[in-house]
């Protein structure tokens, strides 16, 4: 039977249906390939790249280039999900011309099927220029990872009146843009609240409870891959440092007393 594969379409109609949304980060074609099978709705190749597979202190350094052999990869894994790439700081910020371009490297050069940018009235022009171009695109609101040296940190956004009722006003300023759906991240689970229920789109929350549209997470939180990184809107579903790292102990163990390979794993 033919796969059905996720649309734009397909996130609008779960919102309106109440069905949540999920996605998760993917940034190399095997975790990719298992997160589609098990079915997981949109695949963010996200400038978290920078982090965890770089090993970066912040988003700032990933280069375009990078972002798009990241996507390259995973969409060799993907048959289902949707998948979304960011743009990488200093890809979009300077004009919407720019903004078009890399929009249009990473959708010829990769096959992905959406972009995603950060910010709110100052990217609005950008937003319409990738949308008329026939690109879809995600927003990103409250925590923006890549204007960490205006903030200064990474606490929770938009707890102070001033700052929700700006927040509020962008998600809309993005919907009218011509986003097609938009990431809150670390901001009040009721804020999260009231504006999902102002906007058409479906918003993604990360750190912004549980009434948003749909739920995302970074793969390498979720799997537990780093034991020491626990904010506390991580859910862990598996402690993989440890695995991996008890797996990684055995294996030397076999090889220094040259019990791997046995006879069986010979030719
Ligand atoms: O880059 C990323 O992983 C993201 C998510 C945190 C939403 O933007």
């Amino acid at each position: 039977m033919a796969i059905k594969k996720i649309t734009t379409s397909t996130l609008q109609r779960m919102k309106t249906s109440g069905e949540k949304i999920s996605m998760l980060t993917a940034y190399d074609f095997s975790f990719a390939r298992i997160f589609d099978n098990a079915g997981v709705d949109i695949l963010l190749v996200g400038d978290s790249a920078s982090n965890v597979m770089a090993g970066n202190e912040t988003t700032l350094p990933i280069t375009l280039d990078q972002m798009i052999y990241h996507a390259q990869c995973v969409m060799k894994g993907v048959n289902r999900s949707f998948v979304v790439v960011d743009l990488p700081f200093g890809s979009y910020q300077s004009n919407s011309e720019i903004a078009l371009a890399s929009s249009i490297r990473i959708m010829k050069e990769t096959g992905a099927h959406a972009i995603k940018l950060e910010g709110g009235e100052e990217v609005a022009e950008s937003i319409k220029k990738i949308v008329s171009a026939g690109i879809p695109v995600m927003g990103h609101l409250g925590l923006t990872p890549q204007s960490i040296n205006k903030f200064g940190s990474y606490t929770v956004r938009a707890k102070e009146d001033v700052e929700a009722e700006k927040l509020k006003r962008d998600t809309k300023i993005i919907e009218e843009a011509g986003c097609f759906s938009v990431v809150l991240e670390k901001i009040p689970a009721l804020l999260a609240k009231e504006v999902t229920e102002s906007v058409h789109i479906p918003t993604i929350g990360i750190g912004a409870g549980k009434y948003c549209d749909g739920q995302v997470l970074v793969m390498h939180d979720m799997l537990g891959i780093n034991s020491e990184f626990k904010p506390r809107f991580i859910r862990k579903y598996l402690e993989l440092e440890t695995l991996i790292s008890g797996a990684a102990k055995e294996y030397i163990a076999d090889v220094k007393r040259n019990d791997f390979p046995s006879d069986g794993e010979s030719y």
